[in-house]
């Protein structure tokens, strides 16, 4: 048998690869004498990655704040990596070792596999957050933040679809438009549903019922896109993807506990370890301080009252109703809002 490292091997397979194209393979080989070796700074773009931090203000503690956010959003870019992997139902490999477009069917194991990703990208936001917390003087925070008004994470576009794409827009609804669209006064289309996403209502400033700045320029610069992406995922989200399994794939308990993790972590853990940076920076002399995008964020961020849960079907009446509380109660027993 040939040894497929073989130099040999390696050259009839360059020839191949090279004249599918109508490509001189001698030519490209010619090319490989003259190239640079490839360095570390160069293949992760390192120059480029160390400029992106532009503080607005002279306070150091600003340059945390914004790495931080940077590396949060790194985070929802692998975790909606992975994602777009589960609804394209994994990529097919080729005998040739080479990626050929989309599997038909979802295998659990690789659906399961993947969610286990999502879950560590999150655990690793959920235990860093600390960052932000105990990271940061609450006095610099409290004055470099107004010179970012009125920007806040809320205008987040990958936070928005990693909902969008984990289940069914009726479940991110705040007036909780049903599945069937049976439910008495409510519409149930597609564009009604998205007008009624949760964060839409939480984004009104409580004085004048009046949507907020930070949300009308959010929704300025990517509801076009954001609809197109819901529309996109109504089929192919993770409710729809593991609705679509037969029933023995189903049940099986470690796609179940993966996606139930899944659900804990977007819906409590992170929120409420956001949370938690919330009250120890905009909590002072027992009032709560203006946040940057101007909602009643103390009513409006705990998980327990936004009662979010991707996948209703997963959870017993009673942990629903439940929801959030244990871990709420736990944490604010703990939080003594910063002083400044
Ligand atoms: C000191 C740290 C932080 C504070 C004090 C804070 C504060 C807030 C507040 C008050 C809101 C409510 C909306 C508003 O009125 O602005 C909010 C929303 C939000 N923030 Fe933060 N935030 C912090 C860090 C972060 C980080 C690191 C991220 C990561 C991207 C983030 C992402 C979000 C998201 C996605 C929302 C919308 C949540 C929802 O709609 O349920 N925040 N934040």
């Amino acid at each position: 048998m040939r040894d497929k490292n073989s130099i040999e091997n390696l050259i009839n397979l360059l020839g191949e690869k090279y004249s599918a194209t109508g490509q001189d393979m001698n030519s490209y080989l010619e090319g490989l004498l003259y190239a640079n070796f490839q360095n570390y700074w160069d293949y992760i773009d390192l120059d480029t990655l160390l400029t992106l931090q532009k503080p607005l203000t002279d306070f150091p503690d600003e340059v945390v704040f914004i790495t931080y956010h940077q590396i949060t959003e790194l985070y929802f870019k692998l975790t909606l990596h992975e994602i777009e992997q589960i609804a394209g139902n994994g990529h097919v490999i080729l005998d040739n070792g080479k990626i050929g477009g989309w599997n038909e069917r979802l295998d659990p194991l690789f659906f399961t596999e993947r969610l286990k990703r999502m879950n560590r990208y999150f655990d690793n936001l959920i235990e860093s957050f600390d960052v932000l917390v105990s990271g940061m003087e609450k006095d610099q925070f409290l004055k470099f933040r107004m010179a970012l008004l009125p920007g806040s994470g809320f205008q987040s576009l990958q936070f928005r679809k990693i909902e969008i794409a984990s289940t069914d827009l009726h479940l991110l609804t705040h007036n909780g438009a049903n599945e069937t669209g049976t439910k008495k006064g409510i519409n149930t289309d597609f564009e009604s549903r998205f007008e009624n996403m949760y964060w839409k209502k939480g984004a009104v400033e409580l004085s004048s019922g009046n949507r907020t700045l930070t949300s009308t320029q959010f929704e300025k610069k990517y509801s076009v896109d954001l609809l197109a992406f819901a529309k996109t995922y109504s089929e192919k989200n993770l409710r729809a993807k593991y609705r679509s399994l037969p029933e023995s794939a189903k049940k099986n308990s470690s796609l179940i506990r993966e996606l139930r993790q899944w659900d804990v972590k977007v819906n409590i853990n992170w929120p409420l370890a956001h949370y938690k940076s919330a009250v120890k920076h905009l909590h002072r002399d027992a009032e709560y301080i203006k946040a940057t995008g101007g909602t009643n964020w103390q009513k409006y961020l705990p998980p327990r009252f936004q009662m979010k849960v991707f996948y209703p079907e997963l959870w017993s009446e009673k942990e629903k109703n439940d929801w959030g509380k244990e871990w709420v109660e736990e944490t604010m027993s703990e939080i003594k809002p910063g002083k400044s």
